[in-house]
C-alpha cells in the first residue's frame, strides 16, 4: 500500500478571487434551471464542508512529517480558499427566492453530527468526501461539457477547484494511513468502507433534496423537481453516473487515491486553467 501522496505531484494553492459582480442571471448555467440547482446544491455544501475537512486534518497535523506535513499545509491553504470562493458563489443566490438558510442549516446540522463523533469520525468522513470531490473533479476536467454554457468566471471557479482537488486528493487519505498505522488492516478496511457507504447515502440524498428544494422555489412541483434532478445526476448529463465506476475502487482492500493516476492529465488541466480568462 502506498503510504505517501504521489511524490511527483506538487500541490499549489492559487489565491484567486473570482469577481462575480457581473453575474445577474439566476440560472448561471446557460439558463439551465436544473443544472444550476444541482451545482448550487453542491456549492452550498462546500464552505462548511471544507472547514470540516480542514479541522479533521489539522487535528492530526502534528502526527505527520516530511513531504506529507508540507502537503497538509498546502491542503489547508487550498481548502480555505475553496471555502471562501464558494461562499462568494453562494452569495449570488437570492435568499428571498431560495431557501438558502434552511439548506445551510441542514448542511451544518449534518456536519455538527460528524463533529460530535470526534476526530477519527471527522477524518473518516473527510477521506470519503475527498474521494467524491476527486472523482467528480476528474470527470469534470476530462469531460468539461457539463458546464460548457456556464458563465465563464463561474466555469473557471469550478475548474480551479477541480484542479486543486486533484492535486491534493490523497492528502487526507495519507494522513489517515499514517495515524491508523497501529490499527489492524481489517479495522481500517471496515471503518473506511462503512464510512463511505454512510457518506454515499447522505451525500447523494442531500444533494438531491437540496437541488429539489431550489427547483421548487423556481416554480416546479416537487415531483417534477425531483425527477429532473435525478435525471441530471443519473441520466443525462449524469453527474454521478459518470463517476460510478471509479467510485467503487474505494472498496478494494488496498485502495489508494493515486491508483487512478491522472497526474499526466493534471499537467494539461493546470495549463488550461492558467490560460483561461479570468
Ligand atoms: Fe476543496
Ligand atoms: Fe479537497
Amino acid at each position: 500500500m502506498k503510504e505517501d501522496t504521489k511524490t511527483s505531484v506538487h500541490i499549489e494553492p492559487r489565491d484567486i478571487h473570482f469577481d462575480l459582480g457581473h453575474v445577474t442571471q439566476r440560472h448561471w448555467l446557460g439558463g439551465d434551471a436544473v443544472g444550476t440547482a444541482v451545482m448550487n446544491a453542491l456549492s452550498l455544501t462546500f464552505p462548511d464542508g471544507e472547514k470540516l475537512f480542514m479541522d479533521a486534518v489539522r487535528h492530526f497535523r502534528s502526527k505527520v512529517s516530511g513531504k506529507l506535513a508540507e502537503d497538509v499545509r498546502q491542503f489547508l491553504a487550498q481548502e480555505a480558499m475553496h471555502s471562501r470562493e464558494h461562499h462568494a458563489l453562494n452569495s449570488l443566490l437570492d435568499k428571498d427566492h431560495y431557501p438558502v438558510d434552511e439548506i445551510l442549516a441542514h448542511v451544518r446540522e449534518r456536519i455538527g453530527f460528524t463533529r460530535s463523533r470526534g476526530p477519527y469520525a471527522m477524518l473518516l468522513s473527510t477521506i470519503a468526501l475527498e474521494h467524491f470531490t476527486a472523482i467528480l473533479a476528474d470527470r469534470h476536467l476530462a469531460q468539461p461539457d457539463l458546464l460548457i454554457a456556464a458563465d465563464p468566471t463561474i466555469k473557471r471557479l469550478w475548474r480551479w477547484h477541480a484542479v486543486e482537488e486533484t492535486e491534493h486528493k490523497a492528502v487526507a487519505f495519507d494522513v489517515f494511513l499514517a495515524v491508523t498505522k497501529h490499527w489492524s488492516p481489517t479495522k481500517r478496511y471496515l471503518l473506511r468502507t462503512w464510512s463511505m457507504a454512510y457518506i454515499t447515502w447522505q451525500f447523494s440524498r442531500n444533494i438531491t433534496n437540496h437541488a429539489t428544494r431550489l427547483l421548487i422555489a423556481d416554480g416546479s412541483s416537487e415531483v417534477q423537481a425531483r425527477r429532473a434532478v435525478r435525471r441530471f445526476l443519473w441520466g443525462t448529463p449524469g453527474l454521478f453516473r459518470r463517476v460510478w465506476r471509479t467510485y467503487f475502487s474505494w472498496y478494494r482492500p488496498n485502495f489508494h487515491p493515486w491508483d487512478h493516476d491522472n497526474s499526466a492529465q493534471l499537467y494539461l488541466w493546470r495549463a488550461q486553467l492558467a490560460s483561461s480568462e479570468s
